[in-house]
């Protein structure tokens, strides 16, 4: 075994192949390794419904987290990111949380299956993504999905996908402070190529949608803006829903969680809570009902309906919840100038990408003109990504994916 930590970086270029990472998991750790994948996700409309017992409509995409991974036959975790060119050494005690965040991601995912009963052993591995991060397409589901997956699969653990799903989200809330909800290690674990996935949050139950938007495309508007106060300013939506909950619930016992009020409720105990409570309360309720008009309109294809409940997303998200900023907004606008059918900030928000549903007689024009004139503003141009829907966590053989 080579001592990793005096180990020359390895000079790796963006395009990592699936041969590549085997070959530097052999090199660090003079082993063969099994590979694992799991995708990051879009998210068609259903925005900040997952905590809240709503609807949400995501799809897994092609971009993923690949891990080459071998038990290792300790209790020690070696792992070694390609992305960060880090090295990280931890056990699998609560004393043991590793400082780097990505090393927290993996920590927390053995952790939370320790948590849930079984055995976890130590194992050697080297990962690396095509998943932009920050951008509101969850690269830190899909790396939680990613060890989920592989540990489940290499120590034959047999826990379902709800349950792995579960793991991930808990990881996030234990380990890395955001209290999420379920829909990104969702989408990350069940994706479905060619499918979207309508998943009610209160029941677990979904349903895959068929999306094959016959002439138009799906595309991502990467501003590049990252805030560094996303966590914080999550966690505090997710109190003021909570909050609004309460005080619907003293009233009405049936109600479990907020997307179960209507606006008759709310406006019931609108004297009780702050404006801004009132406001966030607003657009979940309005959400709940948008994502259903969504899925209806696309059975019908009628994709009028769905770019405009996407704008009305974009509209509550920025003017209700508040999770918008001015570049999402001036994306959203050009969108709206150019006759884009749908557009609207996707994930999270306080940055990221905007998802747009685009003629494809159109795609052209529209992102010349975005790239131009959010250049002129903002002095640089947004990442343009084409999103191809695709399947879930999955154990890669010889470059090809197993599910
Ligand atoms: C983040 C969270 C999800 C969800 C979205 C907003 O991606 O991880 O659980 O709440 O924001 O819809």
């Amino acid at each position: 075994m080579k001592n990793l930590l005096t180990c020359a970086p390895i000079n790796y270029n963006k395009c990592m192949t699936i041969q590549d990472l085997r070959q530097v998991f052999h090199q660090r750790f003079g082993n063969e390794c099994v590979v694992y994948a799991s995708p990051g996700r879009v998210n068609l409309i259903g925005e900040h419904t997952d905590y809240n017992g709503g609807y949400v409509f995501p799809g897994a995409i092609d971009k993923c987290i690949y891990a080459g991974i071998r038990l290792n036959g300790t209790v020690r975790v070696r792992a070694y990111s390609l992305d960060y060119n880090e090295y990280a050494e931890f056990g699998l005690q609560e004393e043991d949380k590793p400082s780097q965040l990505w090393a927290r991601y993996i920590f927390g995912v053995c952790r939370e299956l320790q948590k849930i009963g079984h055995a976890v052993s130590g194992f050697d591995t080297v990962f690396f993504g095509d998943i932009p991060v920050g951008a509101g397409v969850s690269s830190s589901a899909a790396l939680e999905s990613t060890f989920a997956f592989a540990l489940n699969d290499l120590l034959s653990l047999r826990v379902d996908k709800f349950e792995l799903a579960r793991v991930g989200q808990a990881t996030e809330h234990n380990y890395c402070g955001v209290k999420c909800g379920i829909m990104d290690q969702f989408a990350s674990l069940f994706g479905k190529e060619g499918h979207l996935m309508r998943l009610n949050c209160a029941t677990m139950e979904y349903e895959n949608y068929p999306f094959n938007p016959k002439g138009y495309k799906v595309v991502l508007l990467d501003t590049l803006v990252k805030h560094e106060l996303a966590s914080s300013a999550y966690n505090k939506r997710r109190e003021s829903c909570e909050n609004v909950c309460r005080h619907v619930a003293a009233r009405h016992s049936e109600v479990k969680y907020l997307s179960d009020a209507t606006r008759e409720m709310l406006q019931e105990v609108k004297d009780e809570i702050s404006q801004e409570d009132f406001m966030r309360a607003e657009y979940v309720i309005g959400e709940k009902q948008r994502v259903l008009d969504v899925c209806d309109a696309l059975e019908k294809g009628d994709y009028e309906t769905v770019g405009d409940r996407m704008y009305g997303t974009h509209y509550g998200m920025s003017k209700l919840y508040e999770v918008s900023c001015d570049e999402l907004d001036f994306l959203n606008d050009i969108a709206k100038a150019c006759g884009v059918t749908g557009s609207r900030v996707m994930g999270g928000g306080f940055g990221g990408c905007t998802i747009n549903l685009v003629k494809e007689d159109l795609y052209n024009t529209f992102i010349a003109t975005a790239q131009e004139q959010f250049a002129v503003k903002f002095g640089h141009k947004p990442k343009i990504y084409d999103i191809v829907i695709s399947n879930g966590a999955r154990k890669v053989v010889d470059g090809h994916s197993s599910v």
